[in-house]
């Protein structure tokens, strides 16, 4: 099985965090792209728990068919169904006294996914066709490479299952995010393939490091993996896309109110974390509906003290927004971070527009991203108040032409078509976008 290798502060940090959670039974939910190794880090969690001993179980929920989850997760008798022919253990019977890892778990149907809550609550389940609840002792790993918290907003994840699936979030890192990694990764792979094809390794030469460096690996490791593989089969060169490639909506692959690594490896900085612990507590109050003490108040998601809570709240300037703002009626900071991720990924893929960002950075675009987010939340009547740059000035120097404002309307639209945003609400927003042209647009030409 493929170790993880490297040794980048990105990386330790999670795995910091992985083992520091191991031995405990709590939730986790492994968050990342795809192809970083989220099952490597299951497998992880479970060999330095105390269920090491026991079974771990691995579903990925994307590869069953929706009409037979039920059947197995919980099981059957003989005769619940036609094809039934006999009684059946499911998924969470053959985890007992071990680990359920569900991998891509924003693919378990809405309907199962009440039935599944229950049955985490309670570790108590039925088989279908029967009525005898049958206990189990299960730790559950989760892990998504989507948003979850977008499809929370969007009604395709139930807010109470997602809350007890991310009791410990776990963020594994890009490729790209750890470039210093890439070197001793691609050794390590090199040689485990030519183990297995019976070939002696080759070494990789300082050019190729420095090619594998320069690619931003946008399929992670087992991208990397592939071209090794593919490189040791073929006999020729380095076969992967020259240079750095422009993903359009790279920024996608953030997540609303999860820390992202910023610009600095390892570490976030004391704006970063407040911001990073603001976010959380919005998150945690919108799916309260603003209510903060008492029962299903955001102190009890949050596991914490309502004075507690209430004096952060004053700390952070966290407000609850005003009862019709545009910010509450568009459906909160997750729906206006949906909308800003999927309009600034329209504008970077765009052929003319997508000039502003070609030199950017991903942790730059993530910072811009986070930086829109804030300051439509705040615009529209949100809780907080925008401490970004000045957002005019950001813009004067990037000689925005009017033509391209055209572009910038008509992806507007399309982000509102896909979101199925209203049509009285894209009016207003339309209006308080419109507002801004005139000191956007610096050229009339
Ligand atoms: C044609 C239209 C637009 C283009 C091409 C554009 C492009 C950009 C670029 C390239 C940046 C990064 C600037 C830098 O870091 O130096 C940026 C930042 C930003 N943009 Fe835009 N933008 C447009 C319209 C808008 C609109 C209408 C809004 C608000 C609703 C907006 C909000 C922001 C914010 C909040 C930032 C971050 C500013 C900061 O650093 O604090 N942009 N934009």
């Amino acid at each position: 099985m493929t170790a993880i290798v490297g040794s980048s502060p990105a990386l330790l940090q999670c795995l910091h965090r992985v083992d520091a959670v191991a031995p405990t039974d709590a939730t986790v939910l492994i968050l990342g792209e795809s192809g970083v190794g989220k099952e490597l880090i299951a497998r992880r969690l479970h060999e330095r728990s105390r269920r090491s001993d026991g079974p771990l179980v691995i579903v990925n929920c994307a590869a069953i068919p929706r009409d037979l989850f039920e059947s197995e997760f919980f099981g059957h008798v003989k005769g619940a169904f036609s094809g039934a022919t006999r009684d059946r253990k499911g998924r969470l019977e053959n985890a007992h006294r071990g680990t359920l890892f569900l991998d891509e778990v924003g693919e378990i149907p809405p309907e199962l996914q009440g039935k599944l809550l229950r049955a985490l609550q309670q570790m108590s389940f039925e088989r279908v066709g029967d009525d005898e609840a049958r206990q189990v002792d299960v730790r559950v790993i989760g892990a998504t490479n989507r948003p979850l918290l977008d499809d929370v907003s969007l009604g395709r994840f139930r807010r109470d299952l997602y809350y007890r699936l991310s009791t410990f979030p776990i963020e594994i890192p890009p490729l790209r995010e750890r470039p210093e990694d890439i070197a001793p990764l691609a050794a390590h792979l090199l040689a485990e393939i030519a183990a297995k094809l019976r070939r002696k390794a080759p070494r990789l030469s300082h050019g190729q490091i420095k090619r594998l460096k320069a690619y931003d690996w946008p399929g992670n490791v087992r991208e990397l993996r592939n071209v090794l593989e593919r490189t040791l089969i073929l006999g020729h060169e380095l076969d992967f896309p020259a240079g750095p490639t422009v993903t359009p909506g790279t920024a996608a692959a953030s997540l609303p109110g999860q820390a992202t690594a910023s610009a600095h490896d390892g570490f976030m900085t004391a704006a970063e974390f407040l911001a990073f612990e603001r976010n959380n507590l919005i998150a945690a109050l919108e799916a309260a509906s603003w209510k903060v003490a008492g029962s299903g108040g955001a102190a009890e998601l949050l596991g914490m003290n309502s004075s507690t809570l209430a004096s952060r709240l004053k700390a952070l300037d966290i407000v609850r927004p005003a009862a019709g703002s545009l910010y509450l009626r568009i459906g909160g900071r997750s729906r206006i971070a949906a909308m800003s991720r999927d309009l600034l990924g329209r504008m970077q893929a765009d052929p003319q527009v997508g000039r502003f960002w070609i030199d950017r950075s991903t942790a730059g675009i993530r910072q811009e991203e986070r930086l829109l987010v804030a300051y439509l939340c705040s615009s529209l009547g949100g809780p907080t108040r925008y401490d970004g740059r000045d957002m005019i000035a950001a813009h004067a120097q990037l000689d925005i032409k009017e033509g391209d404002w055209s572009v910038f309307l008509h992806h507007l639209n399309q982000t509102f078509e896909a979101l199925a945003i209203d049509t009285a609400t894209r009016a207003e927003l339309r209006v308080a976008v419109d507002s801004l042209k005139a000191s956007i647009v610096t050229d009339k030409s």
